[in-house]
């Protein structure tokens, strides 16, 4: 598992020295209003080009916000709202929602593309997404659930290469064919469940 990390080890050292500091360190209570505006007061959002991130697990999270501070990873939102925080405010903020329950959202989708993005996702993706994307590793966000705009924008900009992604998972995402993002983006989306961080899953 660590050694194919090693490019996301590379960016969180970059994130270190870059980090920004704050005028007043952010506590849980502020997480909400400096966030919740986008993705939802416990990290579940309405909006679908915004993700959910509740219940993602923690070094992800941090990776993720890491990269958008040192501009590896390209959110102009994302990454104005991050300079005016410190290392240890993304720690607050890392922490609030990977310990919140994961809620993946049912929506409108075309069977047959989910019965085809189900294979695929099994061919080239469940070894690390695993568990048909509803379970998450140290590093491996859950996919299942997540809004299916945004899903198709994120595997769009591993395909582009906006976002630099681990070696292996980069062989997978070339293979994919523009309908078979499609049907990932629909399998994905055909998913509605709760997880709590203990990792118990309760379906609607
Ligand atoms: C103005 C709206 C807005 C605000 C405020 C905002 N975000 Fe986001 N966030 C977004 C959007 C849009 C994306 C997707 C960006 C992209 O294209 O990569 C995103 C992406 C993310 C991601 C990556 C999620 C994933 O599944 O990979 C994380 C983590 C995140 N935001 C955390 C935060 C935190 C923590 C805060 C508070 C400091 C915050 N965001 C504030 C809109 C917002
Ligand atoms: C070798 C392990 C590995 C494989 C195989 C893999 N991934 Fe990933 N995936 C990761 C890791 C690690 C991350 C988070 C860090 C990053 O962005 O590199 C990630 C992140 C993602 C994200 C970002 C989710 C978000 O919330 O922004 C998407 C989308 C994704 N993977 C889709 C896929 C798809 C689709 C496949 C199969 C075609 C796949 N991955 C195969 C390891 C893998």
């Amino acid at each position: 598992m660590n050694s194919r990390y090693c490019k996301l080890g590379a960016i969180l050292l970059l994130a270190s020295v870059a980090g920004a500091q704050a005028a007043d360190p952010v506590t849980p209570n502020m997480v909400p209003t400096i966030c919740g505006v986008c993705h939802g007061p416990d990290g579940v959002n309405d909006s679908p080009a915004i993700p959910n991130i509740a219940g993602q697990p923690a070094d992800y999270l941090r990776y993720a916000l890491l990269a958008y501070a040192s501009k590896e990873w390209r959110s102009v939102i994302v990454e104005t709202i991050l300079t005016h925080y410190s290392l240890s405010d993304i720690d607050v903020m890392v922490e609030f929602y990977a310990t919140r329950p994961y809620v993946g959202i049912k929506q409108e989708v075309d069977p047959s593309k989910v019965e085809v993005g189900k294979k695929i996702h099994y061919q080239l993706c469940d070894n690390c997404h695993m568990e048909g994307g509803l379970a998450p590793d140290e590093y491996e966000p859950i996919l299942a659930g997540q809004w299916m705009p945004y899903m198709r924008h994120a595997i769009e900009l591993y395909r582009t290469g906006q976002r630099p992604q681990v070696p292996m998972m980069a062989t997978k995402i070339a293979k994919l064919s523009d309908e078979g993002v499609e049907a990932l983006v629909h399998y994905y989306g055909s998913f509605a469940f709760k997880r709590e961080p203990d990792g118990k899953i309760t379906t609607e």
